[in-house]
């Protein structure tokens, strides 16, 4: 999906276009503006006692000043908001009037979890500047197969898209495309399973963190199977708290500074992953910080 998210931003914005994300946020979003020349404009997620939100404020001031196109990630990876229809709703409203591309990360949507629903960006009303990503390799585990959707209602932009996709000579992997048919058919039932299982692995790593190792903030994610641990309560360096993750407690996490600046001492845990693992991560974290 990262090649279908570069083809959006060179193909639909030019060199001197803005290109605004909301960090933390998924690396390769810094890269599909940065690496082709785009200038990056930078909406950061604002954090109270609540959680995640968007600055709203922020967001429409950013959006006036040459902003061509904007990176939403639905559900947010790091952060875990499976955002609701009145923030999408918002986000689809102020886009539209600034005249800005929306292109929408929905990689996760079959993560949102406890019961909730991801609104689809294209089910809003006045959506038809939108665009949506998704592919079936988080879900599915097919990455390998290197295979995602664009899905494109604007004919000018659809265009543009496939003349971008022709003049690189990308044609869709043949395997990825069967592997993804066959998996959106036959894999509900799996994939509720899945789901129910990550729920479990997210409850289990938020009561025991929590209660063995107050100093490290968890919250229970609303999508996505990853969870984002802020290390900062330990007092330490962020370079001091990986040492400490990677050669002591002996657990490999996504490094926070990944997602931009504002991950500095924060690190992502995966649980789409067997429960034993989950108790032997939170296990080793627990003797390495009380043994430090
Ligand atoms: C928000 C988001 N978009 C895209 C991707 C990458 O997808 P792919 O492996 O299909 O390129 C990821 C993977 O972590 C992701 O979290």
């Amino acid at each position: 999906m990262v090649d279908s998210l570069f083809f959006c931003v060179s193909a639909l914005t030019g060199p001197e276009d803005g290109v605004l994300i909301q960090p933390p946020v998924y690396g390769p979003f810094y890269y599909a503006v940065r690496q082709q020349g785009r200038r990056l404009v930078e909406n950061p997620l604002k954090r109270d006692g609540d959680g995640w939100h968007i600055d709203f404020d922020d967001l429409e001031q950013k959006l006036g000043q040459g902003v061509r196109m904007m990176i939403l990630c639905s559900p947010h990876n790091p952060v875990g908001r499976v955002w609701t229809r009145e923030e999408l709703q918002h986000v689809v409203d102020l886009t539209r009037r600034h005249g800005v591309i929306l292109v929408s990360d929905e990689i996760h949507a079959d993560f949102a979890l406890d019961g909730r629903r991801q609104t689809r960006v294209l089910s809003l009303d006045g959506a038809e500047h939108c665009i949506m990503l998704t592919s079936a390799t988080k879900s599915f585990n097919l990455a390998g197969l290197r295979h995602s959707t664009v899905i494109a209602p604007d004919g000018d932009a659809r265009e543009k898209l496939a003349r971008a996709l022709k003049q690189a000579h990308a044609e869709p992997n043949l395997f990825g495309s069967i592997a993804q048919t066959a998996a959106y058919n036959h894999g509900d039932e799996w994939m509720d399973a899945v789901v129910e299982y990550v729920q479990e692995n997210r409850d289990y790593a938020v009561s025991t963190l929590g209660g063995r190792v107050p100093e490290i903030g968890c919250r229970p994610q609303e999508g996505t199977y990853l969870m984002w641990l802020d290390f900062s309560g330990l007092g330490m360096s962020h370079e001091a708290v990986k040492d400490l993750l990677v050669n002591r407690a002996r657990v490999a996490m996504n490094d926070g500074l990944f997602f931009g600046e504002q991950g500095r001492g924060w690190f992502r845990m995966n649980l789409a992953t067997r429960r034993a693992n989950v108790e032997a991560t939170v296990e080793n974290i627990y003797q390495a910080i009380r043994s430090k």
